[in-house]
């Protein structure tokens, strides 16, 4: 196959250029990859950040893209999980491999096994391509920023109580993920419900009934002047400890009402917290994990510890977690149905319309994913 030009790619050439479509080969599997025939790729923030602020790149041209499904095509001599055929999704590291290869922004892309998931016949390539990135961070987040035990799905498709809590039930420990019509905060509530943790979330009001259907207890309004406070009294009504939380925009504007509505939850319930070191009061200390960059203008408060979230680790030091829920559990919660990809919308033109999913995702999106078809 190597040698061969049938391979499409949309390339980046320079800071801030358009993309360009060029051929280029198609890359064969190492040991322990996959190669896939892409016929449906996802837009993220971080590509239009690396496109139109040059942020994380250290050299061009550049192909940017993380979330690809499809076919496989090849699978390297260590690989037992795949072979020529399967349909999968796969989360594509090229862009901190600095290896083209692995982008995700053309036909032909190689992904690492172990953040490649076989997708069931009923869901979608366009489905399919909103969840790797998501995916990805929200394993990161929850499992390893925010030290949440992961669990094995139970044989009834409900969490398991023996981990972060019970559930929707009385009692247990819980999480607020702020965003939670995000990509990430999408992914984050189902796998924090697969967790055993109760769910509070935000979102715009449109969204409440589908940020509910994915297993959040209680959905509140972030613009409400009283969304601390109404979370603060679901956790209540619950009896749900709640000292965890996620900001996945994590702005000066955000993080204080974050801030602010963790502060309420914990507060609601009054007890012990699930992990954690002891603050200064000898309370279990709260955990919020921000996946943007800390604003300088927002202070940090003593009881809190802000932990960033690097989605990457999951490539890299974290590729047990990633294997953890790509290989063994998120193919069978898709089965399932325990688990539900995001609301993709498509771009027209293949390739060629990414350069439009770029500047329309840059605009801002609202509860849905931009995929073109390839
Ligand atoms: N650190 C990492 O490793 C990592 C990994 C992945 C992503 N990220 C970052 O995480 C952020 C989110 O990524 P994503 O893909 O989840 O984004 P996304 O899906 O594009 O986010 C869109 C959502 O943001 C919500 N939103 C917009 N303005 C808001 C506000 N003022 N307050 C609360 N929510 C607001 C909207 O909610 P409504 O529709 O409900 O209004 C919308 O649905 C990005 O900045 C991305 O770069 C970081």
């Amino acid at each position: 196959m190597s040698g061969t030009t049938a391979n499409l790619a949309a390339v980046l050439p320079s800071a801030g250029s358009s993309l360009v479509i060029q051929e280029r080969q198609i890359p064969s599997p190492g040991p322990d990859e996959v190669l896939i025939r892409n016929y449906a790729i996802a837009v993220n923030p971080a590509d239009w950040k690396r496109q139109f602020l040059g942020m994380y790149i250290s050299s061009y041209p550049v192909i940017l893209g993380m979330d690809v499904a499809g076919v496989v095509e090849a699978v390297g001599s260590d690989v037992t999980l795949f072979k020529k055929g399967d349909r999968v999704l796969g989360s594509a590291p090229g862009t901190i491999t600095n290896n083209p290869d692995q982008s995700g922004f053309q036909k032909y892309t190689v992904v690492q096994a172990t953040a490649t998931t076989k997708l069931p016949d009923a869901i979608s390539f366009t489905q399919a391509a909103t969840l790797p990135s998501a995916v990805l961070t929200a394993t990161v987040t929850l499992f390893s920023a925010l030290d949440v035990p992961l669990l094995p799905p139970s044989p009834q498709g409900e969490p398991s109580s023996s981990g972060g809590g019970k559930g929707k039930g009385k009692g247990g420990t819980g999480i607020l993920v702020w965003s939670g019509a995000s990509s990430t905060g999408n992914a984050t509530i189902q796998l924090a419900r697969r967790a055993g943790l109760t769910v509070f979330a935000t979102a715009s009001p449109r969204h409440h009934a589908a940020v509910r259907a994915l297993g959040a207890a209680e959905v509140v309004d972030y613009r409400s002047p009283t969304a601390a406070r109404d979370l603060a009294a679901a956790a209540r009504r619950a009896g749900v400890d709640v000292r965890l939380a996620v900001d996945p925009l994590s702005t000066a504007e955000t993080l204080p009402l974050v801030l602010a509505a963790l502060a309420e939850l914990s507060s609601a319930s009054g007890s012990s917290g699930p992990s954690g070191p002891s603050g200064p009061s000898g309370r279990k200390k709260l955990r919020l994990a921000h996946l943007g960059p800390w604003p300088d203008q927002v202070e940090r408060p003593a009881d809190v510890d802000a932990v960033p979230v690097r989605a990457l680790d999951a490539w890299t030091s974290r590729r047990d977690l990633a294997a953890r829920v790509f290989n063994d559990l998120l193919g069978t919660w898709l089965e399932t149905g325990e688990f539900v990809p995001q609301t993709p919308r498509v771009v027209d033109g293949g390739l060629e319309g990414l350069q439009t999913a770029l500047e329309t995702l840059r605009n801002g999106v609202s509860g849905e994913k931009l995929v073109v078809e390839v």
